[in-house]
């Protein structure tokens, strides 16, 4: 088995990452108190009961309940920095280097929150993180699959300036899967891409849902990358398609593990994936709800996997930062 300081030093790339799910315990109760926000009866009263709850989830859905009564404590520009900033400052520890990170501003908008409000916030927090850190980021703004199309259109032309400077350098798709599937978000995306040709579109597909869901989001979304994917796992002809066009799957051990979409890491079709070519990054999508930042997940798929050597390793980690979304000259500085 390949040693915590191998997996360390390496350089790592986030590519599924939600800022929302970055929220810690700790910071959530304070966080309540500075905005006089009053959480629902049920929700738990401290921080160590709170991260009790988060050792076990049901599923996906019953994940998200906790996830979006969260959300409620952000409500400043500045919280959403501080959050965002919580983050970097953690994970420049663990030897990330570059970050392509998700935000759910309907989450927030929702909550009469301006969508410029969370952006400028979170952009605020990546543009520190590159000065201070030199971890270079990109914001994906993810759409809600439980709301309407209609409401998702609203969002996006309301993004629209941030998608045209750049600001937003990609869109998503989150939340529950398998009820919400990609064919009822086409027109959300051909209206976000037609606003700048160099967006990058990805969706959460194949976390829960079947494989057909990632065929779809490829289909019909036209969307470059997966993530989660790992029910493409019963679909070779999609496995063959994903490796002949490099289509990154981000996929997300601990996350899988907490949500019971697998019983132990060593489940994850990870070698599957290894030996038919298809690239996938590893990344920790709710750290603060799943026990784990990157290098955490680095360090028990290495455990799961303890076959593999540095060589195996340093394909995957030159995987990841061949499918970010960063130029030529970063990833040639990475690599
Ligand atoms: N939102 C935050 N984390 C998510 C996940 N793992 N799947 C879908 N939506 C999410
Ligand atoms: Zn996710």
């Amino acid at each position: 088995m390949v040693s915590r300081e191998f997996l360390l030093e390496l350089p790592k790339c986030e590519h599924h990452l939600h800022l929302e799910g970055t929220l810690e315990p700790d910071l959530l109760f304070p966080l309540a108190k500075r905005n006089n926000i009053t959480l629902p009866e049920v929700f738990p009263k401290s921080v160590e009961e709170l991260k009790d709850k988060y050792g076990k989830f049901r599923d996906l859905q019953d994940f998200l309940d906790y996830y979006y009564i969260g959300t409620n404590v952000l409500i400043k520009e500045q919280d959403f920095f501080d959050l965002a900033w919580a983050y970097f400052e953690k994970v420049y520890k663990q030897g990330l280097f570059h970050a392509e990170v998700f935000y759910d501003p309907q989450s927030h908008t929702s909550r009469g929150i301006s969508l410029e409000t969370v952006t400028k916030g979170f952009q605020r927090a990546c543009d520190k993180a590159l000065v201070e850190f030199g971890i270079t980021s990109k914001l994906i703004m993810c759409l809600l699959r439980h709301i309407e199309p209609e409401e998702c259109l609203k969002t996006i032309e309301e993004a629209a300036p941030f998608i045209e400077d750049g600001t937003i350098s990609a869109l998503g798709l989150d939340s529950a899967e398998r009820p919400f599937p990609p064919n009822l978000f086409v027109e959300c995306y051909q209206k976000a891409a037609s606003l700048n040709e160099n967006l990058r579109l990805t969706a959460h597909a194949g976390e829960e849902g079947p494989a057909q869901f990632v065929s779809d989001a490829l289909d019909l979304l036209q969307v470059t990358r997966i993530d989660h994917g790992i029910n493409s796992q019963h679909d070779d002809e999609l496995l063959d398609r994903l490796a002949r066009d490099r289509t990154l799957l981000t996929i997300c051990p601990l996350s899988n593990v907490k949500l019971q979409v697998v019983k132990s890491v060593s489940e994850l079709p990870l070698q599957k994936f290894l030996d038919k070519n298809v690239p996938f990054s590893l990344n920790s999508d709710d750290p603060a709800y799943f026990g784990g930042y990157i290098l955490d997940n680095y360090i028990q798929v290495s455990k799961d996997f303890p076959h593999w050597d540095h060589e195996t390793w340093g394909h995957i980690a030159k995987n990841a930062i061949n499918g970010s979304w960063c130029n030529d000259k970063r990833k040639n500085d990475l690599l």
